[in-house]
């Protein structure tokens, strides 16, 4: 019996690094008798481009009849006309909603090797291994959105029940680590916030009386998260919170081509790296492709396949031991999408 992967490559880089993923995964098959099969979907600019439509009916169907599915990226600036009608994004968006996957998790160590990656100073980044668990599909993503001639409006909705569910992700995962959750608002300005704030404080209280459970406001946080970073553990926040937290963290592990993701709810699962379609060295060959294999990886240990996804882990990690990095990673090196791919798949 065979593994469905509904490959969704998308935009720019997101075809590169795919392929990337489609390789190792090949290689999985091979080196543990597994079987994926695995085919691609139209999600993104390309979509829109060949059918008019950002998510085409055919790619949610694939979806929701695959094991899991992988997403490049997708989005440039092609599809950046503000006054377009569709965007690529919206198809990204629409994927998340239809699949129900209300928790992105992210997250973030940093290799040893890449210590020097980093603008920040080594020292500060020693012992850094935190996750950020974003909430995916609500908040001011997915609230009513308006234009008028000479204003717009953005709402931000969140219910309890949206907040409960995303705390009881992070809360288990705390259980599994450090059992410190550092939870992320604006509590000072937002009516959300101050609802979340209290759903999360009670939450904890109720239900998990070991995790130490702190409230940061999201600038401050911004702030401590370069300051301070081996303090966090799990950070548990909202949809565009995370969302800008999680990019500003991949500074701490030396890129945003190294930062891999789940997305997950009742049913399929998604696994996307967090970078975007990286349109100013896309179609050069030199995408930094450890972000979406590292997503795999999260895919293979979702689907129970936890032996395939140590190794697909250990062999990142060796290639990085083993300098094979990217452009994003060494400015001076030449290695490719490529060859890392390639290096991957021998260490395995
Ligand atoms: P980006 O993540 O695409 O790129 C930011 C910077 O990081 C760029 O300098 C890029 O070259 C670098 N980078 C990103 N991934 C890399 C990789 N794997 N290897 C080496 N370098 C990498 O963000 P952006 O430029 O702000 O956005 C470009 C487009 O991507 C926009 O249309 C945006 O909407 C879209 N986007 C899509 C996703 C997604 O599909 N999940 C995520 C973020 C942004
Ligand atoms: C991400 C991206 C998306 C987001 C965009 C492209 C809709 O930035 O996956 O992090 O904001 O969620
Ligand atoms: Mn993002």
């Amino acid at each position: 019996m065979g593994y469905k992967i509904a490959c969704l490559p998308g935009d720019g880089i997101g075809p590169e690094v795919t392929d990337s993923v489609i390789e190792v995964l090949n290689a999985v098959a091979e080196k543990f008798q597994q079987s994926f099969e695995m085919s691609k979907y139209l999600i993104g600019g390309c979509a829109i481009d060949a059918t008019g439509e950002p998510l085409p009916q055919e790619t949610i169907d694939a979806c929701n009849s695959a094991d899991a599915v992988f997403l490049g990226a997708i989005g440039g600036p092609k599809w950046d006309d503000p006054n377009a009608k569709v965007r690529p994004e919206q198809g990204l968006l629409k994927l998340r909603s239809e699949l129900g996957v209300f928790s992105n998790i992210r997250p973030l160590t940093v290799f040893p090797k890449l210590l020097d990656a980093s603008p920040l100073k080594p020292e500060l980044l020693k012992d850094v291994d935190f996750v950020v668990v974003r909430e995916l599909t609500g908040g001011i993503y997915f609230g009513a959105k308006n234009r008028g001639e000479d204003f717009a409006t953005d709402e931000c909705r969140y219910s309890i029940q949206e907040v409960e569910r995303i705390t009881k992700v992070a809360c288990e995962m705390a259980m599994q680590r450090r059992k410190i959750l550092t939870s992320v608002d604006k509590a000072n300005v937002l009516e959300t916030s101050r609802l979340w704030r209290d759903v999360v404080s009670r939450y904890v209280a109720e239900n998990y009386p070991e995790i130490t459970l702190e409230h940061q406001l999201v600038d401050s946080c911004a702030m401590k998260l370069i300051q301070n970073p081996s303090h966090f553990d799990v950070i548990l926040t909202e949809n565009m919170f995370g969302d800008i937290l999680s990019d500003e963290a991949s500074v701490l592990a030396g890129s945003m081509g190294l930062l891999a993701s789940s997305s997950l709810g009742q049913g399929v699962g998604l696994f996307e790296p967090i970078h975007g379609s990286a349109p100013d060295i896309a179609g050069q060959g030199i995408a930094n492709p450890y972000a979406s294999i590292l997503s795999a990886a999260m895919m293979l240990r979702w689907l129970n396949l936890t032996k395939e996804a140590d190794a697909v882990e250990n062999a990142v990690q060796q290639a990085i031991a083993n300098d094979v990095l990217t452009r994003d990673l060494d400015a001076t090196s030449s290695v490719t999408t490529k060859d890392a791919t390639l290096a991957v798949i021998e260490y395995l």
